[in-house]
């Protein structure tokens, strides 16, 4: 029961349900066998502990040839089926034909083996002719049979053949495409025409796209909205910061910042988006402009980085491409979704309290290579949410400015100015109060993810060129790249 929890937990992490997870482990472990065919002393360093001359290829078995009959890796040894080679149901029906207990195999591993093996179920060896073994499970496959859940999946499948034959192809198809992300960078003449919602569809843009001229007066009725430069910015960022470029889910195509779970996640209600978003959907509504939300969302975090520059003192235009559509709440697979949500933004500087050990600045290092930021990118980009003052729930920590909502470089210069002492504010040593080193007057808050460009030296150096004279424009121009 225990490993069914584990089982669960490891398959609901990859997106799966039960029934997904039953059908993949009674159809992929009715191919093949499991190997533990010895003693596992005599297997060798992993691949990375390995001497370099083995060229990566570690676990060298030094028991007889290491390979075929001796070949030891998880340490279960045998196959689940009378038929390994064979797609059949005979994964089913021979789990479902007997009565299981616990053995050893020869590596000493725990594994399963029928009490008494029935008629037809002796697997023929793997190497060894005429030799014929008894079936075996492993811990896992008899969570098929004992989480009650599984069971009566299991049950199913194995009086409906035809059901797992279509569960498992649709399941195998996701568990190998489930990571690259919207269906539209599938290419291909055997891309199905079905649309999964595991895909994160969104709708094929209609209609001619959004011209110049329609962009520049909808830019006009946002700069004229009323809406700030901080809202702006932090409606857009929260919108496109849920991006990963690791399977490509998230981001700010679809519109899905308007859908649930993610309107309804703390970081967004904090940073009151539902407003701007709404404010933004009566201007697009009010336009006859052919432009989705997802893009005025994006549009208006350009306004917004633009009405910061001018502030400050800079004309700037951030460059924008339109063609991104609204995805609808059934196109959107609410509990996958949720795995985005963003317990740490130092971009925002927000931070769940419940969350890890895991230091401050490491999340953002994560966060950024997660949006594919290089350094001076993310540095950039940090430093410039901060003079917009675009924190979440609107603190001052790290707001190194006495002009917040200007784009400026401020950030920067007094995170480097020596003439600041800084101290934690506890022993956490996850606040601190930056002081008149002169004076001891109080004048900065500031959080791990703002000292960390001070400390580190090379994201110091980054944020020295910042500082100094000129480096404003070098901010600006690298943070609107990256944008
Ligand atoms: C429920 C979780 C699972 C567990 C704990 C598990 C565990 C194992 C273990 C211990 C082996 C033996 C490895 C060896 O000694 O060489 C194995 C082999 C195998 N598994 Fe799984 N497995 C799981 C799910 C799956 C899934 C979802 C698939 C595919 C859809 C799959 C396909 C296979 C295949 C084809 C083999 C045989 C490889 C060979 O013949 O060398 N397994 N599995």
């Amino acid at each position: 029961m225990k490993s069914a929890q584990d089982v669960r937990e490891t398959f609901a992490r990859m997106g799966m349900n039960d029934r997904e997870t039953v059908a993949l482990t009674v159809g992929g472990h009715t191919f093949g066998k499991m190997h533990g065919n010895g003693s596992p002393d005599a297997v060798g360093e992993a691949p990375e502990g390995s001497k370099i001359h083995q060229q990566g290829f570690g676990w060298a078995n030094k028991n007889e040839t290491g390979l075929g009959e001796y070949t030891v890796t998880s340490g279960l040894e045998g196959a689940w089926t009378p038929t390994p080679t064979q797609w059949d149901h005979s994964y089913l029906n021979t789990i479902f034909a007997h009565q299981w207990e616990v053995k050893k195999s020869p590596a000493g591993a725990n594994q399963w083996e029928p009490v008494e093996v029935k008629e037809g179920y002796w697997v023929p060896d793997a190497h060894v002719p005429g030799k014929k073994n008894p079936p075996v499970m492993n811990t896992a496959d008899m969570a098929m049979i004992t989480d009650p859940a599984y069971l009566e999946i299991a049950k199913e499948y194995h009086e409906n053949p035809d059901v797992l034959v279509d569960e498992f192809a649709r399941a195998w198809y996701k568990l190998l495409h489930r990571d690259m992300g919207p269906r539209a960078r599938y290419l291909g003449p055997q891309v199905p025409d079905e649309v999964l919602v595991w895909q994160d569809p969104v709708p094929e843009h209609q209609g001619p796209l959004v011209n110049e001229q329609q962009i520049a007066t909808l830019k006009q009725q946002i700069a004229d909205s009323g809406l700030t430069a901080r809202q702006l910015v932090g409606t857009a960022w929260a919108s496109a910061c849920t991006y990963r470029q690791t399977d490509h889910r998230g981001g700010a195509n679809g519109a899905r910042i308007r859908l649930d779970p993610q309107i309804g996640w703390d970081v967004n209600v904090r940073a009151g988006v539902a407003e701007v978003i709404d404010r933004l959907e009566q201007l697009k509504d009010a336009s006859d402009a052919n432009i989705s939300l997802a893009d005025m969302i994006v549009l208006g975090g350009s306004v917004g980085v633009e009405m910061a520059a001018k502030a400050a003192g800079h004309d700037i235009t951030v460059p924008f491409t339109p063609g991104r559509t609204d995805a609808t709440q059934e196109m959107t697979e609410v509990d996958t979704f949720a795995f985005l949500e963003p317990r740490h933004d130092a971009f925002r500087n927000y931070m769940q309290t419940q969350t890890t050990s895991i230091p401050a600045e490491h999340l953002m290092i994560d966060r950024a290579f997660m949006l594919n930021l290089s350094v001076p990118q993310m540095t950039a980009l940090l430093g410039g949410m901060r003079a917009i003052g675009a924190n979440v729930g609107d603190s001052d920590e790290g707001v190194l400015t006495d002009r917040p909502g200007q784009l400026t470089n401020d950030f920067f210069v007094n995170l480097v100015d020596m003439g600041t002492v800084w101290e934690p504010l506890d022993e956490s040593e996850e606040r601190f109060e930056g002081r008149d080193r002169a004076t001891g007057k109080k004048k900065w808050t500031a959080t791990r993810v703002d000292l960390v460009y001070g400390s580190n030296s090379q994201l110091r150096a980054i944020a020295e060129e910042y500082a100094a004279d000129g480096g404003e424009k070098r901010m600006m121009d690298t943070s609107s790249a990256a944008g």
